[in-house]
């Protein structure tokens, strides 16, 4: 039977940004281009802002197939897939074009294969952003004035140890909970890309912005081996095609918020700090290199630093 005489496969794409977000933008891409080159046997209903959960919830859906592809931080990706923490070491990139290099070289192809030892298709790498601190107390301008500051990190131990060695109390929560933790005071501060502060409206939250830029934070899209490993040749090429759709998309989109997006958040009345020196706070969290290669070995970590 022809595939159009057949009813629509209705792929699931979740992530937790809200339908503004750059993630949105990826998702657009990925469904209008597997739409088109399916010619409608496949379509896709996005479900956005956390709408079936946080990124550790929704990874676990791909796992039992409750949920067909995902767009995620790496945040939650190194409680499945240990060989990614090395892309959440603190200060490992200093530009986007060297963080997308080593993304779209043998190496990031590499850390997408892993996947599969753990119940999870890596698509593509995408793109969220790198990270910058926000809070609700005060100017933050070196490692010290992070003292005891509850900053709420992602469900990453790295970063957990990146923080604690600053000298800040991080609390890891999973993103659906933060907007109410920061209005309730449960935390202080939070730390994400521009595109996320702008995506999520913390200015109503969060009066303090500091371009610490401390980790370069990768997506990635997450496809379920329950469906993946279904499809045909052909199927499977149109998936891996609308992936890398939602990348170039996704990070045109981080891009252009790059440029727009700091005067958008003064303008909303953030008060942003721009002239961070960044030297401190490398200091600050060298440990966290020493515990990473004690745990995993330097290899992969030479390897990038050689292709940067
Ligand atoms: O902070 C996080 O958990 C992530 O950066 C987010 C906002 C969910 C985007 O992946």
């Amino acid at each position: 039977m022809a595939l159009q005489a057949q009813a629509a496969t209705n792929i699931s794409l979740g992530h937790t940004l809200s339908s503004t977000s750059h993630y949105s933008v990826g998702a657009e891409a990925f469904k209008e281009t597997l739409e088109r080159l399916s010619d409608g046997a496949f379509t896709v209903t996005e479900h956005a802002s956390g709408s079936l959960g946080g990124e550790r919830e929704m990874i676990e859906g791909l796992q039992i197939g409750t949920v067909d592809v995902v767009i995620t931080s790496s945040g939650p990706l190194g409680n499945f897939v240990p060989e990614t923490y090395v892309l959440d070491l603190p200060f490992l990139f200093e530009s986007y074009d060297q963080a997308r290099c080593v993304l779209d070289s043998d190496i990031g192809d590499e850390l997408l294969a892993k996947m599969s030892d753990h119940g999870l298709v890596g698509m593509a790498w995408s793109e969220n952003g790198f990270r910058h601190l926000t809070n609700s107390q005060r100017e933050i301008a070196s490692p010290a004035d992070t003292e005891g500051l509850r900053v709420r990190t992602m469900e990453n131990a790295v970063h957990q140890e990146a923080f604690r060695q600053m000298g800040a109390r991080p609390t890891p929560m999973a993103f659906p909970e933060l907007f109410t933790a920061l209005q309730q005071g449960t935390v202080d501060g939070q730390e994400n890309p521009i595109t996320v502060i702008v995506a999520t409206n913390f200015w109503e939250v969060q009066d303090y912005l500091s371009l610490t830029g401390h980790v370069y934070s990768p997506a990635i899209v997450l496809g379920s081996p329950i469906l993946l490993d279904g499809l045909n040749d052909e199927e499977r090429d149109w998936f891996m095609q609308a992936a890398a759709a939602s990348v170039d998309a996704t990070r045109e989109e981080v891009s252009r918020l790059e440029r727009e997006g700091v005067a958008l958040l003064e303008a909303n009345g953030m008060t942003v700090k721009t002239d961070i020196d960044p030297a401190p706070f490398q200091q600050a969290v060298e440990p966290a290199y020493e515990i990473f290669t004690s745990q995993y070995g330097s290899d992969m970590l030479d390897r990038i630093r050689e292709k940067a």
